[in-house]
């Protein structure tokens, strides 16, 4: 059974994007995926901030991504980026994290002024760190997505299924 793990780069407590990885997990888990979930709320700020090596939080962190054949990773758009806290963790990683990885990127946004963050901001940092089959990746509007109460999150039916194609792709390549 090949590893998925999510990465999410939202600090919100009410997290769009966040809300976006776990319908990824469970469309995931029902492609026979093994998928596991790591949050930038999951290393306490001191440890990011401080760059605290001996943090347990980065070093299961590190043991998460070590484990995945695949990483979806989730960030709402920052100024125009990736979050700075996503950066923060992912600085605390090995320079070589992401290799033999296949990495699906997900950006939610406010405005479509900003679609292309996925290309100048996320891939690059990827690349950065190894990653040399990084699918095309999703960016996925407010205005596309609507929060249940239960704090879950309904999409349009057009990037649902954009959204699903996505997903499927990366399992496919983990096939391979
Ligand atoms: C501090 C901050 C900066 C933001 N900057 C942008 C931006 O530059 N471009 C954009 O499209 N949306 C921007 N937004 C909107 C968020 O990207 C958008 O609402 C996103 O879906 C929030 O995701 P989250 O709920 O997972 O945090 C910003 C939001 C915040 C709070």
């Amino acid at each position: 059974m090949k590893k998925i793990l999510t990465i999410a780069g939202s600090p919100s407590g009410t997290s769009r994007s966040s809300a976006v990885l776990r319908l990824c997990s469970s469309v995931l888990e029902e492609q026979s995926m093994d998928v596991s979930s790591l949050s930038v709320k999951d290393v306490p700020p001191e440890d990011l901030v401080y760059a605290n090596f001996e943090s347990e939080a980065l070093k299961k962190a590190q043991l998460l991504i070590e484990q995945a054949d695949g990483i979806v990773v989730g960030t709402p758009v920052y100024k125009a980026s990736y979050t700075g806290v996503l950066k923060a963790l992912l600085d605390l990683m090995p320079q070589y994290a992401f290799a033999g990885k296949t990495i699906l990127p997900i950006a939610t946004g406010g405005t479509i002024t900003h679609l292309l963050s996925i290309e100048y901001a996320m891939k690059p940092l990827f690349g950065v760190l190894g990653a040399t089959n990084i699918l095309r990746g999703i960016f996925i509007l407010d205005s596309q997505m609507e929060k249940t109460a239960e704090g879950g999150i309904i999409l349009e039916a057009e990037i649902n299924e954009r959204l699903k194609n996505s997903l499927l792709e990366l399992s496919t390549s983990l096939a391979h």
